[in-house]
């Protein structure tokens, strides 16, 4: 059925396209019946793919990446394509257009795509307005950046501003430092400030959960797959320290390292997702497995479009995965289809839970 339709979209520009599918998305799924239906259709409902971490229980361990729904307006009709979790965002405190357009490209040849977008979002007001009115079904991830206007030397703040509104919310909260489209926010990954805003944001997630009467929602950190190995030996080791629940591996790359697509330098700058990024990402993972012995989760994404592809990411370490890209190139069937292929694996293994995969690659 994609094969049909995707040829329809790719006619159309990036960005347009997007919004085409979400909103033919939307219309489809705005009933409870209809996603119900749509439920029943591509989730796989399996024992040994429900798997826990951090205090949530997942259904399956495929979720759609964040950037896909930026604003939290489809992740009802997106969860109920089968995603174990839908993560919106990244939401800003301070509303904010993005970028100029042109802003997202597709490189087929290299089965990537290329963003500049920069957080284009309403801001966390209007998203916690729109998350109040809406009963939401599925696993729900809130990734949180900074805003554009604000300073570096003030990102603590600005994040704080937008975990005290939209916490309560999430199932659990992603710190995204690791965009390479807003100007200097990958320095937030350096030790001093990297331990500063994560110190902050649990103590203060913390005091919330106090007032709300509940737990703590847990947070994850979001690095890039452009830190040296130390780097990043370092980042997840500040993570561990400020009591982060789990760490996602990994955003878009600025290299432009081996790709076939000719005229990329003409397109400017932006993260690559895609293909280029999977083997990037696995390593990041393999890499936090080793330097945490296995202690610290995962959530593996880049470059997944196939079980096999997840079935790497979560043997190199990572109990949940993650798809964007795949999904422009593989169609709303991507999690029905890698959960399937998840299941053949571990019958194949003779595993009974996919949490006993996870790490497998490692001696
Ligand atoms: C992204 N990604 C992203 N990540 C994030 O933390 N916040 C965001 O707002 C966005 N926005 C965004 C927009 C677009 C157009 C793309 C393609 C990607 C990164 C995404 O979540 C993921 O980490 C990478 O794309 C790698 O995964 P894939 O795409 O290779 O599966």
């Amino acid at each position: 059925m994609y094969d049909a339709v995707r040829p329809l979209l790719f006619g159309l520009a990036p960005e347009p396209a997007h919004f085409a599918g979400t909103a033919a998305l939307n219309a489809a799924l705005l009933t409870g019946p209809s996603r119900a239906l749509a439920r029943s259709m591509f989730q796989v409902r399996h024992s040994a793919l429900e798997t826990e971490r951090f205090g949530i229980r997942f259904p399956n361990p495929v979720g759609l990446a964040a950037g896909f729904d930026k604003s939290g307006e489809s992740f009802n009709a997106l969860g109920a394509l089968g995603f174990g979790h839908v993560e919106i965002g990244t939401v800003t405190a301070l509303p904010q257009p993005g970028n100029p357009r042109p802003r997202l490209f597709r490189l087929p040849a290299d089965r990537a795509l290329l963003n500049r977008m920069g957080f284009n979002n309403p801001g966390a007001d209007a998203v916690t307005a729109r998350l109040r009115r809406t009963r939401i079904e599925p696993v729900l991830g809130i990734n949180i950046g900074k805003s554009k206007a604000t300073a570096l030397e003030d990102a603590t703040s600005d994040y704080l501003r937008s975990l005290e509104l939209l916490e309560a919310f999430a199932a659990y909260v992603v710190v995204n430092v690791s965009s390479p489209n807003t100007p200097g926010l990958r320095q937030l990954q350096d030790a001093a400030p990297l331990r500063e805003l994560l110190r902050a944001l649990r103590i203060r997630a913390a005091e919330l959960a106090k007032i709300r009467g509940g737990g703590a929602r847990p947070i994850l950190l979001k690095i890039a797959p452009d830190l040296t190995d130390p780097q990043v030996e370092e980042a997840v080791g500040i993570a561990a320290e400020e009591g982060m629940a789990g760490v996602i591996a990994t955003n878009t790359t600025i290299s432009r390292d081996g790709l076939r697509t000719r005229g990329v330098d003409g397109m400017g700058a932006g993260g690559i997702s895609g293909a280029p990024v999977h083997r990037r990402a696995v390593q990041v993972v393999s890499l936090i497995w080793r330097t945490t012995g296995g202690r610290m989760p995962i959530v593996g994404v880049g470059g997944v479009f196939g079980a096999a592809d997840a079935w790497e990411m979560i043997r190199a370490g990572a109990s949940l995965v993650q798809v964007w890209t795949g999904f422009i190139y593989q169609g709303p069937t991507i999690a029905r289809d890698i959960n399937r292929g998840l299941l053949d694996r571990l019958r194949n293994e003779g595993l009974d839970r996919i949490s006993q995969a996870v790490g497998m690659a490692h001696p």
